[in-house]
């Protein structure tokens, strides 16, 4: 027994000095290791994530909180005991395990020891990299967590080797992360959805037992893939505790709050394995996607803007990352699936003339697509209403000053087309099962090769043979019958992953082939809004709902973990509640994102082209505000019956207001719950002094407009108002 502690002692020292000596080499604060007790400690601008190895050689999760906890690396009120870093399924089943796996011999149960850990850089920034091993089998788990400092967030993720030569080992659950909070009283902010109602706002108290947010079927309507968790009593949206996550994966993928009685809560988040397995064969490895979390004290407010941050700034795409998105116009609300030269032509004229920089053709552009029930899969232009193909169509466009974009679906097909008809066994199917149709499409099983590699030929040749600059790549319909007759069956439940694996090949595969096309992420509207997506496309249609009220409430949710820069809205004629909303209002809603029009615009009034001429003059000089300035949500509209939010530029000194009505006056109201009309703004610099032209150019200190307020400027029902606020030198 006692040569056996001196070992554990001896192998301790040895491990403590390997991990000092990788963390010397990397020189970045971090991450640093600990001696006693040996571990990690990972720190952000606000927090603290602390992991130790035991006696037995288990790597732990001690402590994920306030940074506080830095000036005290030992065991206090918060620290959490006996809270696996990998929990698995193996002994006591007291934890949701993120690793479930069965040998070749049919044990089920993992045991897993600490291998060796290593501080490194991945991608530019401080990893720490932990192996464990199981004690008998050869399984391997090496998990990852990148810490980026500034926006208070940790990626983690992690691997599975089978390091075996000869059995495979069955991965029947591998999630991404598992954190465990202190044990307090816990309320969960989620949202939720539908077609049309994209990102609405959910709280609930976490209770016992187990909430689960998932998607199962590669739509994310019901649950957009993020979460925020606060303690009860921190209510303050500027202060105040704030967990938050969300998953880089647009596929089926769970989050899990596992509620302790002892108050303790566990999220554990990735894949969802339901209906999904993995054989690893030996010497392969298995990587989960990225599990993003993040801890601030600034309150939900902080938490929102910290991701979106993260997001805008490491997340999307390089290319167009820092770049303004065009002002668009797409046809689709105009002339639905009638399309043809001299009429799209006529549209871009007017859409030349307000200050359109983008025109997209939807829907309905190639071979025998006249309505919702046919052509789907088969990508070449359609003759009768293109003659000339779409080379005349684009040149006249790109002559005029505009790019031309355009919109696909690839991973449908309908089966009247000539795609279904000569590869019926492209779909997702089971034998002697009903092949489910949802807007009478079929879903491709893009995880075989002949599907990807006809998909990658087809969409280079659109993009080889036109000068196309912006793709609207869409996807309408949930999954059903995943089957793949033709799969070994060991693989069969593997299609999924597959599937998602090489849509992430395709995208990125035309991406590379085509550098300077705009990619837009839409699914029936924002029915797959990701990190996965997102870090892949350039922007997103956030709902086929463009009723400006609506949209308010779309949008504002959108922006709990999304970027402006990529969030779509575009006006057009609809009007849900038949309130007559004026365009100023419309386009108002509109500017606060990637402003686009969609309305039949040949049928507008001089009047209205003027209103959009000014107003898309006015979104060009604030875009840069919009796009690339640090949003603060000001007033949500959910129980004031009005918004604002403001945009503010890094170095403080100009911002922009979008202030709207929605009613005036909320059903129940009384007169003093009417009064209180003030608007503060947040993100200035306190002592510089600003001037606020559409107020009479008057000069407010920015303490006085972020503490004392100026009075709501906006007066009537569906009104507006944008605020352009400037510093001034006095
Ligand atoms: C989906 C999209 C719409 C439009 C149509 C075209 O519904 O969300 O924006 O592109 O498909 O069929």
């Amino acid at each position: 027994m006692i040569r056996i502690k001196l070992f554990i002692s001896l192998t301790l020292i040895i491990l403590t000095c390997f991990v000092k000596v990788q963390a010397h080499d990397y020189a970045d604060s971090s991450i640093i290791s600990t001696a006693s007790p040996l571990g990690w400690i990972i720190k952000t601008k606000s927090s603290v994530y602390q992991l130790t190895v035991s006696k037995e050689g288990r790597v732990q999760q001690v402590y994920y909180g306030p940074a506080d906890q830095l000036s005290f690396k030992q065991k206090n009120a918060l620290w959490i005991n006996s809270a696996d870093e990998i929990p698995v399924r193996g002994a006591f089943p007291v934890k949701t395990p993120l690793l479930e796996v069965v040998f070749a011999d049919h044990v089920r149960d993992a045991e897993l020891k600490f291998l060796d850990a290593n501080i490194m850089n991945v991608e530019g920034r401080p990893t720490l990299k932990i192996t464990q091993r199981d004690t008998y089998y050869p399984l391997e788990i090496t998990s990852y967590i990148r810490v980026l400092p500034e926006y208070d967030i940790l990626e983690k993720w992690v691997e599975v080797k089978n390091s075996g030569k000869k059995e495979a080992i069955k991965i029947e659950n591998l999630q991404s992360s598992s954190i465990n909070l202190p044990a307090d009283v816990y309320d969960l902010t989620h949202m939720a959805g539908d077609w049309g109602h994209e990102f609405q706002l959910r709280d609930t108290r976490l209770t016992e037992g187990i909430k689960t947010l998932q998607a199962r079927d590669f739509k994310s309507f019901v649950n957009p893939n993020w979460y925020m968790v606060r303690p009860a009593d921190e209510k303050e949206d500027t202060s105040g505790s704030a967990w938050f996550g969300t998953l880089q994966y647009s596929g089926n993928w769970r989050i899990d709050f596992d509620k302790a009685f002892n108050g303790r809560l566990q999220i554990v988040g990735g894949i969802n394995f339901w209906d999904t397995d993995w054989t690893l064969k030996p010497g392969q490895t298995l990587q989960s996607p990225k599990f993003v979390t993040g801890f601030t004290q600034s309150g939900s407010e902080g938490a929102s803007r910290a991701l979106r941050t993260y997001v805008r700034k490491t997340i999307l795409p390089e290319k167009w990352r820092n770049k303004p998105r065009p002002v668009l116009y797409n046809s689709w609300y105009a002339t639905a699936f009638k399309v043809n030269e001299e009429q799209q032509l006529a549209l871009a004229k007017i859409a030349k003339e307000i200050g359109v920089e983008l025109f997209v053709i939807d829907d309905g552009w190639f071979k025998g697509r006249n309505d919702d029930h046919a052509a789907l899969g088969d990508w070449t232009v359609d003759q009768k209403k293109f003659p000339n193909g779409l080379g005349n169509l684009i040149k006249q466009i790109n002559a005029m000053g505009m790019d031309f974009g355009i919109w696909i679906e690839p991973e449908m097909v309908n089966p009247n087309s000539d795609l279904y008809r000569a590869h019926p066994d492209w779909v997702f199917n089971f034998p002697h099962r009903t092949r489910h149709e949802g807007r009478n499409q079929l879903m491709l099983n893009l995880a075989r090769e002949d599907v990807y590699q006809y998909l990658l030929k087809s969409f280079s040749t659109l993009l080889n043979e036109n000068n196309i600059k912006f793709i609207k790549w869409d996807q309408n319909r949930t999954l059903s019958e995943p089957g793949w007759p033709a799969a070994p069956a060991d693989e069969q439940r593997e299609v999924r992953i597959r599937y998602i694996n090489n849509l992430y090949r395709l995208i990125d595969t035309l991406r590379s082939r085509f550098p300077d096309v705009l990619f837009e992420d839409c699914s029936s509207g924002g029915g797959r809004v990701d990190l996965g997506m997102l870090s892949r496309m350039d922007q997103a249609w956030a709902s086929d709902d463009t009723d400006p009220v609506n949209r308010l409430l779309i949008q504002y949710g959108y922006l709990n973990a999304f970027p402006a820069n990529t969030m779509v809205s575009w006006i057009t004629h609809e009007d849900w509640y038949k309130i007559k909303p004026t365009l100023g209002y419309r386009f108002d809603v509109a500017m606060s994102g990637v402003l686009g029009v969609g309305f039949d615009i040949t049928k507008w009034t001089m009047e209205e082209k003027n209103t959009a001429k000014e107003k898309i003059a006015l979104y060009k000089k604030i875009r840069p505000l919009v796009q690339q300035g640090t949003l603060y949500r000001l007033i949500a509209p959910y129980d004031n019956d009005k918004c604002a939010l403001t945009y503010v530029s890094d170095d403080r000194s100009s911002a922009v207001v979008f202030c709207y009505n929605m009613a005036v006056i909320l059903p129940g109201s009384t007169d003093v719950s009417q009064k209180p009309n003030l608007l503060k703004l947040q993100g200035l610099d306190p002592s510089a002094s600003y001037q606020i032209t559409a107020l009479g150019n008057t000069v407010y200190k920015g303490s006085f407009l972020m503490n004392i307020g100026l009075s709501w400027p906006v007066n009537g029902a569906y009104q507006s108002k944008i605020l352009e606020v400037q510093k001034v030198t006095e």
